[in-house]
């Protein structure tokens, strides 16, 4: 089914609590572990439900992840910092449209406002699509470190449930690993506030804020992320909007759209939104995982055949992303889609 040009947030919210109807939570101590232990029927049955997970959701859960607990804490620490600091301190790292790491408050998602702000930064150095480099907030001497450790883990972490997203196709799982040498993944902190950062603001034809972040698909490979235990991350499946619960202990992984083009579509990009939060200030940490910048996604050769024709032209992924971006800044027409590359 196809659901473009549907206006999805008009779908009602599951109300079943039934398990067979909620994101899988998938026991991952298999994957990243090493030994005798981890070898075998165990880690089979990890790759088994990952790949389920990836068909049947496009989202799961990981527990047993092997991200230390310290640098989560250190990261949770750090961002809430951040993001308590005073405007001026904030607006001092805002990003611009040459440079787009750095501070945010008026994200446009296929063009309409969400309510929150967000920070932005990628590893270390000149990154290779924008050619610039972080900017890092003053008086938050923790800050950094922080985040540069946190990335790191991430990245392992996400290299790791690449080869388990592979096997799970039936390939090698190492068959992306030379693609992601120079990933070009970065994290992005997430503060949704009770009210909107903007009311104040003196700006003319504002549209309302009225969701956390509007219904997208994310555009790399696959997405980790730590949400706190306010919740509102919600994935689009067959015509309702299912919660996706807040456990401490785990990370929520996602499919994105580059995964669905290698795949041919065997795995689906998940369409999630967050709602407008009423209560509570929400906070999240995405890392969005993304080959090297000169990567030419296209459906794996190995999947093709057999009246198997590829669904997709490949996409240059620098220009995708950076397209992606430009689309953030754009008030008018539609961002970029991998339909665009339809074959
Ligand atoms: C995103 C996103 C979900 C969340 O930043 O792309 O989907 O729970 N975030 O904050
Ligand atoms: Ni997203």
């Amino acid at each position: 089914m196809t659901t473009e040009g549907m206006d999805l947030d008009r779908h009602p919210v599951a109300r079943s609590t039934d398990v067979a109807d909620t994101v899988p939570v998938i026991d991952i101590a298999a994957l990243t572990g090493s030994g005798p232990r981890h070898r075998g029927a165990a880690r089979s049955a990890a790759i088994d439900a990952v790949a389920a997970a990836c068909r049947d959701w496009g989202f799961f859960q990981v527990v047993n992840h092997g991200v230390p607990p310290a640098l989560i804490d250190g990261v949770w620490r750090e961002t809430r910092r951040f993001f308590a600091l005073a405007a001026p301190a904030k607006q001092a790292v805002l990003r611009s449209r040459g440079n787009p790491w750095g501070y945010y408050n008026n994200e446009l998602t296929k063009n309409q406002r969400d309510r929150k702000e967000v920070f932005d930064f990628t590893s270390d150095g000149v990154d290779p699509i924008y050619g610039s480099t972080n900017r890092w907030p003053e008086g938050l001497p923790g800050f950094r470190a922080a985040m540069d450790g946190y990335l790191e883990a991430c990245a392992r972490l996400s290299l790791t449930l690449l080869g388990a997203f592979c096997a799970g196709l039936g390939l090698s799982p190492r068959c992306l690993h030379a693609r992601f040498r120079r990933h070009t993944g970065f994290v992005r902190l997430n503060h949704y506030p009770v009210r909107d950062p903007l009311a104040d603001a003196d700006l003319p034809r504002l549209p309302a804020a009225d969701m956390g972040v509007h219904n997208h698909t994310d555009a790399g490979v696959l997405t980790v992320l730590l949400q706190d235990e306010v919740g509102g991350l919600q994935v689009y499946r067959d015509g309702e909007w299912h919660g996706v619960r807040p456990r401490p202990d785990a990370f929520v992984v996602n499919t994105g759209d580059m995964m669905q083009v290698w795949s041919n579509d065997e795995y689906r990009a998940a369409i999630h939104r967050v709602t407008a939060m009423r209560d509570r200030d929400r906070y999240s940490i995405p890392f969005f995982y993304n080959p090297s910048a000169d990567t030419r996604v296209e459906p794996f050769a190995a999947l093709l055949g057999d009246g198997r024709r590829p669904r997709y032209r490949a996409i240059p992924w620098a220009e995708f992303r950076s397209l992606r971006t430009d689309g953030d800044y754009a008030d008018y027409g539609d961002e970029v889609q991998i339909a665009r590359y339809r074959s």
